[in-house]
């Protein structure tokens, strides 16, 4: 699939050289941020998976050996290489923009997507996710509520983002909105 689906090649050839998605988990950033990235012939790049090269073991182990300040770190560390890419789509983990100056980071190095996607969206997609070490640390009992006060704590963050578009859609769907979000933008 190519991005003349959706936009005539002068709209494709003005497109920003990084696209980051940001938003909680479950909001849709590594099936979308895929699609997108096909859809414009971009690489795909997930900064979990980055870490997790890096480090030669899961996010999750990564919690458990050195806990989540050195995960963040490592997060930061990131962040400061993605300048490093072209014409790619980079999904990034969904706590990255709430520390230190992350978003603003993020902002310099490319077109920021803020997937805005409900809390029982949310909740439906990743209860019953077991790699996900902030899930595990909740029982069916208290995620709901940590789902809740986790986003409204990290809404200001990830709204610092360029463009916002609402998740919780058809993959498809989400793609073509920031799609023609994007090429309207570089318009004005
Ligand atoms: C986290 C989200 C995860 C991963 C880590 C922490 C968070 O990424 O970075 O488990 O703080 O919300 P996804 O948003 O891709 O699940």
């Amino acid at each position: 699939m190519n991005s003349g689906i959706f936009l005539n090649n002068t709209q494709q050839l003005s497109f920003p050289s990084r696209i980051i998605l940001i938003g909680f988990m479950g909001s849709g950033k590594s099936t979308v941020g895929k699609l997108l990235a096909s859809s414009l012939d971009y690489q795909y790049m997930d900064t979990d998976a980055l870490i997790e090269k890096m480090e030669g073991m899961s996010v999750s182990d990564i919690f458990a050996k050195h806990g989540e300040s050195y995960f963040r770190k490592l997060e930061s560390e990131v962040i400061k290489t993605l300048t490093d890419y072209e014409s790619i789509v980079i999904s990034t983990g969904g706590g990255m923009p709430v520390f230190e100056n992350n978003m603003a980071l993020l902002n310099k190095a490319g077109i920021t997507i803020f997937l805005n996607v409900g809390v029982e969206t949310i909740y439906q997609r990743i209860s019953k996710d077991n790699t996900r070490p902030l899930v595990t640390a909740n029982t069916d009992a208290t995620l709901k509520d940590f789902i809740k006060n986790k986003l409204q704590e990290r809404i200001p963050f990830y709204k610092q983002a360029q463009v916002l578009v609402a998740g919780g859609r058809n993959p498809r769907l989400v793609v073509k909105t920031i799609l023609t979000k994007i090429a309207t933008k570089k318009q004005h």
